[in-house]
């Protein structure tokens, strides 16, 4: 018997659920079970997406053959060889003998050291870039290495705009007859499934998946079929930005995991009373028996949290063992960017503390806070104060960091800035977007420095040529001089189209000659990385001056440019976006909105109060 589930007109899911599997590859327990997916697509030319592992190989068959309904199989897509996903290959080679077998050279080279069949006479070799037509449909094939084996590769029909994500965006848990994540409470009851499928399957290699999620970026994406788990087809952005939050090795929350390793109890003492002090400054806390708690979670926690403490016994002079596993576990998941602390316990001998301060230190960026507590058997009335002295530094950080948060950057605003058309080329395509940091910084020779969202397409353009424009807004700027550079991107849209903005630099970049003042050219020197933006240094190559007229300030734009927004009704509830006026209707707002408009995130939003009869921003 067969049982899929509809995906569009043209795509099934064939996959299968196993609720069976103890561990998942050897390691990770499943309680609620794994999907292994698969996507038959039926066009002029019909295309299977990977296939299934062992243990669900007949259901997958039956599901292929009831979709298919007697038409031949042309195409079987491999993005990725481990054998969840490739162990019925050679089933499907053995139903449909001619099928071409669609992959690149290394799971071409793989197939052959995983299994006998010969591959040679039925690959159709791609690389990133090329794509196949199947009717309808072009598939284009976008190489993704170490997501989470080198050879994978995803890929994009540009017919539906769906992307086969490969693992990417795959969660543990079987579908349990649904397919789409809409249709389930997906943070409720499959997020943490899904951070703890992310981090331990593919949490070590996050710069491959920040470079998958850049390809992405340039995607226009309806829906994401991933390997494993749900298919997303609304708020897809709901699961993406937790990836580029997983994979910058950001956390997700401020707060403390604390996993405690206790021989007799005394160490989960002192693990409790630091729990408590926290919970009493108002701090999250999760806490974790590592002799208990599979380490597969601790590791999805620790993604999670800010804070990371860490309590073990000394054991046979070492860490006690499930701890030292959990920090080798840690360490080989490459966690970083956190702020941790340690509690040591030890008889007569504690050295646990020094050593696992210095598993810490194989990880980039992990700051020990506090002082170390080094309980001797167990805790004593006077070091109570020393677990409080702890818990403070720990809150005090959090605070201190829920102060710096978007949430509370008011203060960020007061900050002078000018407003300025970026513009750059390569080749004949021109492109802008609207910058407010940019400043002279030497005058011989004179340079400047200019900082871009990577994000924005002129950011790539100038990356590339190393040349760039800068206009600078005068007080005579009208909104769709913003609506037109700020509110949308490059990528998929012409600025300048039906525009008047003809006029050229003499380094052949096009600038804004109405509403601006003065124009600077420049040839960028150097730059720098700032995780969401990139500073350029350039020397400026020329200058031109185009009126007297003021220039524009961010905050003449606010007060005088950027339109008001409308009176709210009374009884409306929602969020307003403060740069571009959005409204949001609701009682909450997502935590991973953004704002359709401008683009910019919850922190930008404020709520509604609904006896205010207009919203001021
Ligand atoms: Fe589900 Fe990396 O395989």
């Amino acid at each position: 018997m067969y049982c899929t589930k509809k995906i569009t007109d043209d795509l099934t899911w064939v996959g299968a659920n196993d609720r069976r599997l103890a561990m998942f590859e050897g390691v990770y327990s499943v309680p609620y079970g794994v999907s292994y997916n698969s996507y038959l697509l039926r066009d002029e030319k019909n295309v299977l997406f990977d296939t299934v592992d062992k243990a669900v190989t007949q259901r997958f068959i039956a599901n292929v053959k009831k979709t298919l309904d007697g038409q031949n199989l042309d195409y079987l897509v491999i993005q990725h060889m481990e054998p969840d996903h490739s162990a019925s290959i050679s089933a499907v080679l053995n139903m449909y003998p001619d099928v071409k077998v669609v992959c690149n050279h290394k799971t071409a080279d793989m197939i052959k050291n995983f299994y006998d069949f010969n591959i040679d006479s039925r690959a159709h070799i791609v690389k990133e870039g090329d794509t196949l037509n199947t009717g309808r449909h072009t598939l284009h094939f976008v190489s993704a290495p170490m997501v989470h084996w080198p050879e994978v590769m995803v890929t994009y029909d540009s017919a539906d705009k769906i992307l086969f994500s490969a693992d990417a965006f795959g969660c543990f848990g079987a579908l349990n007859g649904t397919i789409f994540a809409d249709e389930v409470d997906f943070q409720r009851d499959y997020m943490d499934e899904a951070r703890r499928y992310y981090t331990n399957i593919v949490g070590k290699y996050g710069a491959q998946v920040q470079s998958l999620l850049n390809k992405a970026q340039a995607l226009e994406i309806n829906m994401i079929c991933p390997l494993h788990g749900f298919v997303w087809r609304k708020e897809i952005n709901k699961i993406v930005s937790k990836y580029d939050l997983w994979s910058s090795y950001k956390p997700e929350e401020q707060g403390v995991m604390i996993a405690y390793a206790s021989v007799y109890g005394n160490t989960e003492m002192a693990a409790e009373i630091l729990a408590s002090s926290l919970r009493d400054r108002g701090v999250k806390t999760e806490m974790f028996d590592v002799s208990v708690t599979p380490y597969s979670e601790i590791v999805s926690a620790a993604f999670r949290w800010s804070h990371l403490v860490f309590a073990s016994a000394t054991y046979n002079a070492g860490i006690f063992v499930a701890m030292e596993e959990l920090l080798n576990d840690l360490v080989s998941h490459n966690i970083q960017n956190r702020f941790a602390a340690i509690i040591e316990n030890g008889s007569w001998a504690p050295t646990s503390g020094n050593l696992i301060a210095g598993k810490l230190s194989k990880c980039k960026n992990i700051n020990i806070l506090g002082e170390r507590i080094t309980v001797k058997s167990s805790i004593k009335e006077p070091q109570l104060k020393d677990i409080e002295g702890l818990a403070e530094v720990i809150a005090a950080g959090i605070r201190n960091s829920d102060n710096a948060s978007p949430s509370n950057s008011n203060a960020m605003f007061k900050l002078p800035y000018g407003l300025f058309i970026l513009t750059a080329k390569d080749g004949d395509k021109n492109n802008g977007c609207v910058i407010n940091t940019t400043m002279q910084i030497t005058a011989v020779p004179v340079k400047i420095c200019v900082t871009v969202n990577k994000n924005n397409f002129t950011h790539d353009i100038i990356a590339k040529t190393g040349e760039l424009n800068i206009s600078v807004l005068s007080e005579s700027a009208p909104f769709g001089i913003f609506e037109r550079f700020g509110f949308k991107s490059g990528k998929d849209t012409d600025k300048f189209a039906d525009t008047a903005y003809e006029m050229r630099a003499a380094n052949g970049i096009r600038y804004i000659h109405d509403h601006a003042n003065a124009v600077i050219s420049a040839k960028v020197t150097g730059s720098h990385d700032h995780g969401t933006h990139t500073m350029f240094i350039a020397e400026v190559t020329e200058t031109l001056m185009l009126s007297d007229k003021p220039s524009m300030t961010y905050q003449y734009y606010l007060d005088n440019v950027k339109p008001k927004p409308k009176a709210q009704k009374a009884d409306k509830k929602g969020f307003i976006c403060k740069i571009c006026g959005y409204v949001y209707e609701g009682d909450n707002l997502p935590e991973d909105f953004i704002c359709p408009l401008c683009k910019h995130g919850v922190q930008d939003f404020q709520m509604i109060k609904a006896a205010e009869k207009e919203v001021k921003v």
